[in-house]
């Protein structure tokens, strides 16, 4: 069996005249955590709704773990838990009660100890006999977490988990996404802040209008390809700017005052600058990130700041 808990091809949405969703394709491995991120509006919950057959789709394929979702549907929507819109419980019942009402809805026999299983998996074996209207909204998120794994899917998909979560909240919801993806499980959530995305998912796709615009690895944008702005704080910025152009014709450095230029590099660069400088007799006293310039990446790739365009991104891996 292939090692892919999902597979979308095409998925393509039309609503009336307006096309939803135009042309997304994208595949997601066992152990990760996958994001969607873009912009209310962007789509997101539509694609979800679509990988959980919970509406139709105008054109493409889905396959979970294997199964078409078209022609194996039992099969294929056995291996999906999700959270889509906010998950109803019952206030006058325990955490516990509400999962064992779902459970006695599932399609196939949970067994007692499943319910125990995922009730310690997302960490509520403390509260669990307590009424869920006692419960702040990270530990209702946390039980519909429970919820969505009883039937023990090998895909689990979160819309917005973390919408409305304090910090802490946000910071537990990613813990146990990372726990259940280190067991083997792939989580989709989606987002529309670049800065969890960050914090919880190992790749993510840009969605922005219905269209895929990009899929980054975190580790790409924290590492190699996406050129920011980095300031340099030196003897002599003149000297320092010299030396630079010799080896980088093409450099757009601006030198802010005698001691201090920026320039725009990518990661790897800024340690070949700073050797560059260092071995040519220039004293480096300073080397400054602009830790907005993610944001600002997603910003420019979605268009949101009002500008458009692709402006930071040099990797395009779609
Ligand atoms: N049933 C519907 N009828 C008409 N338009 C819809 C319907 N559902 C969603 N849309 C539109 O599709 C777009 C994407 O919505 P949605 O998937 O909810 O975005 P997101 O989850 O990224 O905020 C929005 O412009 C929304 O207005
Ligand atoms: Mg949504």
């Amino acid at each position: 069996m292939s090692e892919k808990a999902l597979e979308v091809r095409s998925l393509t949405k039309r609503i009336r005249k307006k096309l939803i969703i135009d042309d997304v394709s994208f595949s997601v491995e066992k152990g990760e955590v996958f994001g969607l991120l873009g912009p209310n509006g962007a789509g997101k919950t539509t694609i979800i709704k679509m990988i959980v057959g919970l509406i139709g789709r105008t054109k493409g394929e889905v396959f979970i773990n294997g199964f078409d979702l078209d022609r194996e549907f039992k099969k294929a929507i056995s291996e999906v838990g999700a959270i889509v819109e906010n998950p109803e419980f019952y206030g006058y019942m325990s955490g516990y009660r509400n999962l064992k009402h779902y459970a006695n809805l599932a399609a196939e026999k949970i067994p007692k100890e499943r319910i125990q299983e995922v009730t310690r998996l997302v960490g509520l074996e403390k509260a669990i006999h307590q009424k869920v209207k006692t419960y702040s909204l990270g530990m209702r998120q946390r039980l519909g977490i429970a919820q969505a794994l009883l039937h023990n899917p090998s895909l689990l998909i979160l819309d917005e988990p973390t919408n409305g979560l304090d910090p802490q909240g946000i910071r537990e919801v990613r813990g146990y996404l990372r726990m259940l993806a280190k067991s083997g499980i792939a989580v989709i959530v989606s987002s529309h802040l670049l800065s969890e995305m960050q914090l919880m998912c190992d790749r993510f796709a840009i969605i922005e209008k219905g269209k895929l615009i990009q899929i980054s690895s975190i580790d790409e944008l924290n590492g190699g390809n996406l050129e920011q702005e980095v300031a340099f704080e030196v003897d002599n910025a003149d000297n320092a700017v010299r030396i630079l152009k010799n080896y980088y014709p093409g450099f757009a450095e601006k030198v802010v005052n005698e001691k201090q230029f920026s320039v725009k590099i990518t990661r790897e660069t800024i340690a070949d600058v700073n050797q560059l400088l260092v071995n040519h007799g220039v004293k480096v006293y300073g080397i400054g990130l602009s830790s907005t310039s993610l944001e600002e990446h997603f910003l420019k790739i979605t268009g949101t700041d009002g500008q458009g365009g692709m402006a930071y991104v040099v990797a395009n891996k779609k």
